[in-house]
């Protein structure tokens, strides 16, 4: 026969404070050896039940159990034995209280580490947030822990029933949480699903469930029992974690620069489309395969030796390698990772071409002969940031000392406003600018700076730069000065020359007219120079000149002018003459006895005198050549004068002139045709008659005027300077006696000719002895 006892917990002991569930009922199997005794049926209505006894235990520390056991009415009125039961129920509760105290030492052993677990399981569950449920599969009631129960937001006592539990998550995961119940209470199925949870507080929250059954000794599933975590924040974090992974991938992916990684056994990890394309494979060729061994050619070369060395050295490596496969540059930074290597790239040949290409446009400059300035337009005053070797050279600043500086160090005193201010409106307009401009050397020395100034535009077309190319043209100036100073003057005094003077005489000449003043124009020619150059030489000859024009120079007032027409011959004009002829005699005197003053040169004492011309203007349109001419008539006439003196020229003297002139002419062509014969006249001794010599006489036979003597033209022949006789051949002495001399009886005579000597008014004679 079977009996059976009912025993109701009512917690307030251990079991309560384990659970803190109060008020929980916990049924307790009375067993024989490891057989169960009896089961607490819970669908059995406690009405049904009838209080058979009741024991208190109390604890060492004060806390006791209540144990009631009840019987089935209903078994006891189907048994009808009430008073055996009865008996029997006695006896076996004492036999229960046994049972049960024995638990108690038990559980007084346990307690201790029940309580440690307590403690662990709540710091799990709070930390975690994370509850115990079970359902009462006989009850259908859901039992909470109080974690679960703080979870959603309930009194920590609170137990739904497994309809109210289901009716926190959305409508639409109903179906699916009973199903998995269902499953679980039927075929022991476990089930882990994420819901989302309405809390009593209205929260909403997400919570992950994990269920699995619980059998009873049969194998009878009983309960099903789980856990509800609250992992809203885990799912935000994951959530999180999930959009920077997108955001990185895109980003890697997006990204014109290659990256790649490498795991710990140089596998390839991740790729993305740029290291694909520049690597020229596949990724899903690359990935989980070795480096090495995808690229065999990159053994041995600096990409293998940096990738290893970062790896080893944990540190990263930055370089730009040639890759002969892929027939490119690349720049890349290697950085060591905890997974291996995380490696990014980028094609730099274009770079590296440029690169090149600067290095050589930046050699050329660097040598080039001009200065090479580049300054900063986006900066204020344009600062220097660079200048080549050939600026340093010109400028004698050093790069370190002119870098940041504005080139207007270079300018100084005699740089000119207008070429700054040409240079400031071209830089403001960003205009190509050429100036030439006075610049001066750190050492204050100055030089002429042909400079030119562009600005340097961006692919936007500003202008971020001004380049400028300095050229030093100190001795090309220089030169070109001496060039235009030696057409406007003479080499030996420093005087004006004929062109110079003409324009003088041009302008003085209109100055003159406008003032109804006189102006005259003086040509002063050396007395019996030439001598001085055949005797003392051209040097002497020189200096002569030279202290005759200083002398010049000084006689002369602020606004005459001086010039040296070459040979020993000046011009002089002395404009502003209120009285003409009396006051220029008044200046030409103390000019001629300034010439007559002796001369000490290279220890000689020379004496020289001149003859001056002068032509007077008063107005009208006379040619600065024909006052020339005038003045140089008249200073023949000075000479013919006797020398040392001088000769207005006047227009009876035109006609002089005019005839000079044709017999000039005549002479000329006479020499071209021959028309000069030599007559020899014998010098007879009256007494003895005899032969003393042959006077030879020149003469020239005019074609319209017949036979012309010496005298007609023998000055103009002499002035022209010209040797008409040696000239042609005339003046040939004869070598010896004729035989018409000899049979004459010219034994003894001598020779006498009147001809024209080169330069001399004296008549050269030759004489030979006639025996
Ligand atoms: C200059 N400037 C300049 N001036 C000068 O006297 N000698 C030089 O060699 C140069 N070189 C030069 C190169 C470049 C690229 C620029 C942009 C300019 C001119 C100088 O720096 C300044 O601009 C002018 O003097 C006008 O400005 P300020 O001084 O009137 O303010």
């Amino acid at each position: 026969m079977q009996h059976w006892l009912i025993a109701n917990l009512d917690v307030t002991t251990l079991f309560e404070q384990l659970h803190e569930h109060s008020g929980e009922r916990f049924v307790f199997q009375v067993q024989q050896g490891r057989q169960p005794l009896f089961s607490f049926a819970p669908h059995l209505p406690m009405s049904e039940l009838l209080p058979i006894g009741e024991k208190s235990v109390t604890l060492a520390d004060g806390h006791h159990w209540r144990l009631i056991s009840y019987m089935s009415k209903q078994h006891l009125k189907r048994s009808s034995i009430m008073p055996t039961i009865t008996l029997v129920g006695g006896l076996l509760f004492s036999y229960l209280l046994t049972v049960s105290l024995g638990l108690l030492r038990l559980t007084e052993r346990r307690r201790e580490e029940l309580a440690q677990n307590q403690r662990l399981f709540r710091i799990v569950g709070d930390t975690a947030l994370i509850g115990g449920w079970y359902i009462d599969l006989l009850r259908n009631r859901a039992v909470w822990s109080k974690e679960v129960c703080v979870l959603h937001d309930e009194p920590a006592d609170f137990q739904p029933t497994v309809e109210e539990a289901i009716a926190y998550y959305p409508a639409h995961c109903h179906k699916r949480l009973f199903d998995c119940l269902e499953a679980c209470k039927h075929d022991g199925t476990p089930f882990d699903e994420e819901v989302t949870v309405t809390t009593g507080r209205g929260r909403e929250i997400t919570v992950r469930i994990l269920g699995q059954a619980v059998r009873d000794a049969n194998g009878d599933i009983v309960q099903i029992q789980g856990s509800t975590q609250d992992i809203t924040e885990q799912k935000q974090l994951r959530q999180e974690v999930s959009r920077l992974a997108t955001r990185l991938t895109r980003t890697l992916e997006s990204m014109t620069v290659a990256f790649l990684t490498l795991d710990d056994k140089w596998r390839f990890s991740y790729l993305n489309n740029e290291a694909e394309r520049l690597l020229a494979h596949k990724r899903a060729d690359l990935l989980g395969h070795v480096v090495w061994e995808c690229f065999p050619e990159v053994q041995g070369t600096r990409f293998e030796t940096e990738y290893r060395l970062a790896v080893e050295q944990g540190r990263p490596m930055i370089f730009e390698e040639y890759s002969s496969r892929l027939m490119a540059w690349f720049e890349v930074h290697a950085y060591p990772t905890e997974e291996g290597l995380a490696v990014y790239f980028q094609d730099v040949s274009t770079r590296k071409v440029a690169e090149k290409r600067l290095r050589v446009l930046e050699r050329s400059v660097e040598s080039s002969i001009n200065g090479v300035t580049i300054v900063d337009a986006s900066q204020p005053d344009l600062p220097i940031i660079y200048v080549n070797a050939a600026f340093e050279r010109m400028t004698g600043y050093s790069r370190d000392e002119i870098i940041g500086q504005n080139c207007r160090i270079l300018q100084g005193e005699g740089t000119a406003k207008s070429a700054r201010n040409a240079i400031r409106k071209g830089i403001s307009g960003h205009r190509d600018i050429h100036v030439v401009i006075r610049n001066y050397r750190r050492d204050g020395s100055p030089f002429w700076n042909e400079l030119y100034i562009s600005p340097v535009r961006d692919d936007e077309g500003n202008v971020t730069h001004f380049i400028g190319v300095q050229n030093d043209i100190t001795s090309e100036r220089e030169y070109r000065a001496q060039l235009t100073y030696s057409a406007t003057h003479d080499a030996l005094t420093g005087l004006a020359n004929r062109a110079s003077i003409e324009k003088t005489i041009h302008r003085a000449c209109e100055a003159a007219a406008l003032s109804h003043r006189h102006l005259a124009v003086l040509i002063l020619d050396l007395d019996d120079f030439k001598p001085i150059n055949n005797t003392l030489g051209h040097e002497t000859g020189d200096n002569v000149l030279i202290e005759v024009s200083r002398r010049l120079e000084r006689q002369l007032r602020p606004e005459d002018s001086l010039a040296r027409f070459g040979g020993d011959e000046f011009v002089l004009v002395l404009p502003n003459l209120l009285e003409g002829k009396e006051e220029c005699a008044r200046l030409i005197e103390p000019i001629l006895a300034e010439i007559a003053c002796p001369y000490h040169i290279d220890a000689n004492e020379l004496y020289l005198t001149a003859s001056v011309g002068v032509s007077l203007y008063s107005g009208g349109a006379t040619h600065p050549q024909a006052l020339l001419q005038q003045a140089d008539l008249a200073m023949y006439q000075a000479k013919q004068k006797g020398r040392n003196t001088y000769h207005f020229f006047s227009s009876d003297l035109n006609e002089k002139v005019s005839q000079h002139l044709s017999i000039r002419n005549e002479l000329q062509r006479a020499l071209v045709e021959g028309q000069f014969e030599l007559h020899y006249q014998p010098q007879v001794h009256g007494p003895s008659g005899r032969i003393l010599g042959f006077e030879a006489l020149l003469r020239w036979k005019h074609p319209q005027k017949g036979y012309l003597s010496p005298a007609y033209f023998i000055d103009i022949a002499e002035s022209t300077g010209r040797s008409y006789p040696s000239a042609t051949g005339y003046w040939k002495p004869p070598a010896a006696p004729t035989r018409d001399s000899t049979s004459l009886g010219m034994s003894h005579m001598s020779c006498r000719s009147t001809s024209l000597p080169c330069s001399s008014s004296a008549a050269v004679s030759y004489r030979r002895s006639c025996r």
